[in-house]
This record gives structure tokens, C-alpha cells and sequence, in this order.
């Protein structure tokens, strides 16, 4: 079995652009990415928001209610709720909106930092956000609510624009379809990663479009919903390997128990 583990630890310092970060998987993760996208503002896509550590955007993640951001569980290792902030409502994200603290982070109780299997996160946050044209809530499915074969959904985030590439301070988004499970389990199982229930594929087989590093925990959307958390993916944009995402709906009485959403 190819195994993989990836520990970075770089530390810089606390003031201006500090990031900090620890990953331990065997599956690649897409910590930013929006490929063969377009720079769009925060008024297309409201529900968008970085989600930021010392103050450095890290993860997308998406508004659910005033108080409540869903993102991806591997955006956080050791590093205390109270670190992180959120920004909501600019199209920058480092500049403008509206910057609100963490009060507390949920992990799925089943999360696997190993193969990503349930990689959803709610952050609680210490203050309500303020709804406008540039931030708002975003409607979650039902459970068991899938879809079909290139149903197009669109990804968003301040993710690299090309794989290994720079990440743009001004929001980016692209459109991808639905690939399914099985097909996209197949596809992987070259790799030997798992696609599992709790994960779902969105992306073209001839690759140029996807979600890159940092984007992850950032929304993938269909008809107004929140269908998917950006996850991992072999490389960005890759032709054959679609990227993967946590499925909302499949973990969606995990965000009921949480917030009574
Ligand atoms: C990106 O970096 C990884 C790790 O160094 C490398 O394996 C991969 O080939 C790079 N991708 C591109 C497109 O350069």
C-alpha cells in the first residue's frame, strides 16, 4: 500500500504574513485552489468566507447562519479555536468585510485526518455576522440528496490558479460537473485512495478546471445549495482525477446536532 505522509511545519513570525501548519495525510489535500476560473466579486457567491489563522487566509468555508461557517476538519491541527478568525462579505481576503472571531471548532466525530473520510468542520463564531449583499447564508440539501452525472455545480475560493501556483487575493470560481462515486473511486484506485460515502466528485475528465491548494473548506454549489466542502484531489486540475469533496448532505445530521440547522 503506497502510504504518504506529508509533515510540514513552517513557522513564521507571529506579525504580517505568518502561517503556520501541520499536515498529516496520505491523501493529497487541496489547501487553495480555484484552476481555470474567473475572478468573480463576494456579491456572486455572499456565503463565501476565508477562514484564517494569525490572521492568514487558510481554508474557505461557507456561512450558514449568522453564527455558524462550515469548512473542511483537516483546516485544523493543533492550533486553539481562539487563533482563528474569519473573514466574510470582501472579495479580498486580506482586506475589507467584516473579521469575526472562533469561539469553537466541531470536527465530524468521524473525521479520518488519514484517507479525509468526513472532512467537515463547524466553526462557531464569538460574534453574529451582518447580512447584506456581500454576506449571507447559504441553503443546506436534505440528507440523502444526490446527483446525477454533470449536474454543474460551482467551486469558489483565494486558491492557487495553477497546481504548485500563487494564490490571487481577489475570490476566484469555475464551474464543474458532477462525476460520480463509483466511476470516481475507479479512477482514484490507480492511486489507491478511497473515494468514500461520505465524499463526493466534481471535475472534467479532461482536467484545466478545478479547485488547487487553498481552497479547501471553501463550497461547491448547486442551484443555490451547499452540496460539497472543497477536500483533496491528486495534484490540481489533473485530467482523470476530479476533485473530491466532502458531501454535505451525507453528513448533514452532523450539522443538525450541532446547530439545530
Ligand atoms: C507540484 O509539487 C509536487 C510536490 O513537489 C510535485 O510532485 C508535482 O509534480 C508538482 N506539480 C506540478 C504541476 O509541477
Amino acid at each position: 500500500m503506497k502510504f504518504l505522509i506529508i509533515l510540514a511545519l513552517m513557522f513564521a513570525t507571529i506579525l504580517g504574513d505568518s502561517t503556520i501548519d501541520i499536515t498529516y495525510a496520505n491523501v493529497p489535500l487541496l489547501d487553495g485552489r480555484i484552476v481555470g476560473g474567473s475572478p468573480v466579486t463576494i456579491e456572486d457567491c455572499p456565503y463565501q468566507v476565508s477562514v484564517q489563522l494569525l490572521g492568514s487566509h487558510r481554508c474557505g468555508g461557507a456561512i450558514i447562519s449568522d453564527r455558524y461557517v462550515i469548512t473542511a476538519a483537516h483546516c485544523f491541527t493543533i492550533w486553539p479555536a481562539s487563533w482563528h478568525t474569519i473573514r466574510a462579505g470582501s472579495s479580498f481576503h486580506n482586506s475589507g468585510g467584516q473579521v469575526v472571531g472562533v469561539n469553537a471548532i466541531y470536527n465530524h466525530p468521524n473525521f479520518n485526518r488519514a484517507n479525509l473520510d468526513f472532512d467537515i468542520s463547524i466553526l462557531h463564531l464569538s460574534s453574529p455576522l451582518s447580512f447584506g449583499p456581500a454576506a449571507a447564508p447559504i441553503p443546506l440539501p436534505t440528507q440523502n440528496q444526490y446527483y446525477s452525472d454533470d449536474t454543474p455545480a460551482v467551486v469558489s475560493g483565494w486558491g492557487a490558479l495553477i497546481e504548485n501556483g500563487t494564490a490571487p487575493l481577489q475570490l476566484q470560481a469555475v464551474w464543474v460537473p458532477i462525476v460520480n462515486n463509483v466511476r470516481c473511486g475507479a479512477l482514484y484506485e490507480v492511486e489507491e485512495y478511497d473515494v468514500t460515502d461520505s465524499m463526493l466528485c466534481a471535475g472534467y475528465m479532461s482536467g484545466g478546471r478545478d479547485a488547487c491548494q487553498g481552497d479547501s473548506g471553501g463550497p461547491l454549489v448547486i442551484n443555490g445549495q451547499l452540496i460539497g466542502i472543497v477536500s483533496w484531489g491528486e495534484g490540481c486540475a489533473r485530467a482523470n482525477f476530479p476533485g473530491v469533496y466532502a458531501s454535505v448532505s451525507y453528513s448533514r445530521s452532523f450539522i443538525t446536532d450541532i446547530t439545530g440547522i
